[in-house]
This record gives structure tokens, C-alpha cells and sequence, in this order.
């Protein structure tokens, strides 16, 4: 499975990717990371990991289905069949979900359906959850929506900060992002009609 990763900063989900499909038996290949952000470091970490780069600055477009088009095109000139948001900070147009309708997968830091959107963490603590975690869901048109495909729980602990919470949480991205890609990309979760399918699985 040929896969595009989208992302917008530092790319430690995107590491976790290139990690994981450095394995020759991993069921995925990254063929291209595009960034709306120019000079991030996420793109510097796919140049070390010899993956092809594109930087689409959203600036440079007069409305949004504008630059969803160039991504599509640049994804599409690549031969990506399969698409992970990876810390991409745009929402995305009905067009591009749609184009992208199955074939296309979020990380989001909370347990969803609670806490779509930002501050993830901060709620989290303020809400006094004593779980906390993060999804990772086919993509819909309503932010942080979409089936889901696995998730990951950590404990919030009495002396959390919002930033050791976030910590505890990011590690557990590390490993769920890519299992989850590799459940897919493996035919082992499909999915239709927002219905998914679990096959043979082991984990
Ligand atoms: C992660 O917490 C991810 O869940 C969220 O944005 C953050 C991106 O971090 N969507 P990184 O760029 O992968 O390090």
C-alpha cells in the first residue's frame, strides 16, 4: 500500500510511520510527506528516512478547495493510494474527505468520541478523567469524527501536568499509529458503508 502522510509541525507520528515501514516486512510503504508548513521538522525526518517530500503552503491558495486540489494532485503524481493526517492542522474540505473516502485515517489525542478538537489534554485533567488516550479513526467531514479503527488508553495520574499527560499520551501514539496502518494496509481491518471489519487479527 502506497500511503502519503499529511503534516503541519515536528513529526514525531510521521517518525513513528517511517520507523515502522523501515522494516522490509511492514505492510506499507511512504512514498511522499506534504507539509503546509514550509521548513518543518517533520520534513527534515522523512529527508533522513529518504522519503520524498512536498511543502503546499496554504498560503499560496486563494480558498481552501484550491489547496486540497494541489494536495490530491501531489499526492496522486506520487501513486499514493492511502493517506494519514499526521499532526495536520487544516481542516479539510467535503471535496478532499470525500476523494479520500476510506482511504484516508486521523490520530487525534483523546479518547473519541470525547474531546474532539484542540486542548485535548487540558480538558482532560479539567474534566478530572482518570483515563485519557488516543483514536485513530477513518477521516469524515465533521472534525474528529469517523469510524474508528483502534485505540489506546494511558492513566492520568494525580500529579499530572498538561505536558507530562501529553507525554504519556504521545508514546502511546507511537504505538498505536502504526499498528493500526499496518491492520489496514494487511486486509485486516476493512471497511464499508462506515462499517468496519476485523479479520485474523493478533495482536
Ligand atoms: C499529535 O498529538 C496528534 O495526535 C495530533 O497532533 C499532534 C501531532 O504531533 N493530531 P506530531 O507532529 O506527530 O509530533
Amino acid at each position: 500500500l502506497k500511503v502519503g502522510v499529511l503534516i503541519s509541525g515536528r513529526g514525531s507520528n510521521l517518525q513513528a510511520l517511517l520507523d515502522a515501514a523501515a522494516d522490509p516486512s511492514f505492510p506499507a510503504e511512504i512514498v511522499l510527506v506534504v507539509s503546509n508548513v514550509p521548513d518543518v521538522a517533520g520534513l527534515d525526518r522523512a529527508k533522513k528516512a529518504g522519503v520524498a517530500t512536498a511543502t503546499i503552503n496554504h498560503r499560496d491558495y486563494k480558498s481552501r478547495l484550491d489547496f486540497d486540489n494541489a494536495v490530491t494532485n501531489t499526492l496522486e503524481n506520487s501513486d499514493v493510494e492511502f493517506v494519514c493526517l499526521a499532526g495536520f492542522m487544516r481542516l479539510v474540505t467535503k471535496e478532499f474527505v470525500e476523494h479520500w473516502h476510506n482511504r484516508m485515517i486521523n490520530i487525534h489525542p483523546a479518547l473519541l468520541p470525547l474531546f474532539p478538537g484542540l486542548d485535548t489534554h487540558q480538558r482532560a485533567l479539567d474534566e478530572g478523567c482518570k483515563l485519557h488516550g488516543c483514536t485513530v479513526h477513518f477521516v469524515r467531514h465533521e472534525m474528529d469524527s469517523g469510524p474508528i479503527v483502534g485505540q489506546a488508553a494511558v492513566p492520568v495520574l494525580p500529579d499530572d501536568t498538561e505536558s507530562s499527560l501529553a507525554a504519556r499520551v504521545l508514546t502511546a501514539e507511537h504505538r498505536l499509529y502504526p499498528e493500526c496502518l499496518k491492520l489496514i494496509a494487511e486486509q485486516h481491518i476493512t471497511i464499508s458503508d462506515n462499517q468496519l471489519t476485523y479479520t485474523q487479527v493478533s495482536l
